[in-house]
């Protein structure tokens, strides 16, 4: 089920995303005892992580049976301003009562050539063999990338591995990120798009040429949320 909605401004967007995720962590917790959420980098989402850090979220949402992965991260070291795990951790994480354990970066301190298989190690351990996220959230670039799956890459054949190394077309090129066999398994996939720099490229994906782009062929078998501002929407 594809749900795209498109909010007045970037304050009502976090607040709905953030209810959305909370809704999806009581549900996780309710059947399954925990959540499991694969958090996206960049920009967009940071607004969103700091609302999280507070009320009434900081006190409602299972901490303590909440388990953090990343769907991207760029190969920098853990604590580096580019690393998606410092922002995430300054943001949200070192202000939530979340045990340190329930917290995998990834392991960007490995040879590059391990890191990934590393990760899809250490996931498929965590999920004993069946990784289904119950929420990935994921961004979009402006040439229609998400996670680090670019356009042209050969990541976005890979049909078996969960997880792989591969190459931005931009200054952190080096990158690791989830491939769609691990995403598309997902219970539940939310974009976060804000911003009139997105608007082309969301009209693109939501309104033009079908399986053009990499977020395009994000097709989860559970929900698929697109959530934006009204500026991303602007040309929908
Ligand atoms: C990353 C992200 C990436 C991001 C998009 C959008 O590692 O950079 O995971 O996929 O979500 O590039 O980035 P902005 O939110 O900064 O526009």
């Amino acid at each position: 089920m594809k749900n795209v909605k498109a909010f007045e401004d970037s304050v009502k967007l976090n607040q709905e995303a953030a209810d959305l995720i909370l809704a999806i962590a009581k549900k996780a917790v309710s059947v399954y005892g925990r959540f499991t959420i694969a958090l996206s980098g960049g920009s967009t989402p940071k607004a969103l992580y700091e609302l999280m850090a507070t009320e009434p979220y900081r006190s409602a949402m299972p901490w303590a049976e909440t388990f953090v992965f990343w769907g991207d991260e760029r190969y920098v070291a853990a604590a580096t301003d580019d690393y998606n795990g410092t922002m995430a951790t300054k943001a949200l994480l070192s202000h939530v009562p979340i045990p340190e354990p329930n917290i995998y970066p990834v392991p960007t301190h490995l040879p590059l050539q391990e890191v990934a298989e590393a990760y899809e190690k250490e996931i498929n351990d965590f999920f004993e063999g069946e990784p289904v996220f119950d929420l990935i959230l994921l961004g979009v670039g402006d040439d229609g990338h998400t996670a680090s799956l670019f356009p042209n890459s050969d990541a976005l054949n890979e049909e078996d591995k969960l997880v792989v190394a591969t190459t931005a077309p931009h200054k952190i090129a080096e990158r690791i990120t989830f491939t769609y066999p691990l995403i598309n398994v997902a219970d539940n996939v939310m974009f976060l798009v804000a911003g009139k720099g997105k608007a082309d490229i969301m009209k693109e994906i939501l309104n033009g040429e079908a399986d053009k782009y990499p977020a395009q062929l994000v097709q989860p078998e559970g929900n698929l949320y697109w959530c934006l501002d009204r500026a991303a929407a602007s040309k929908l």
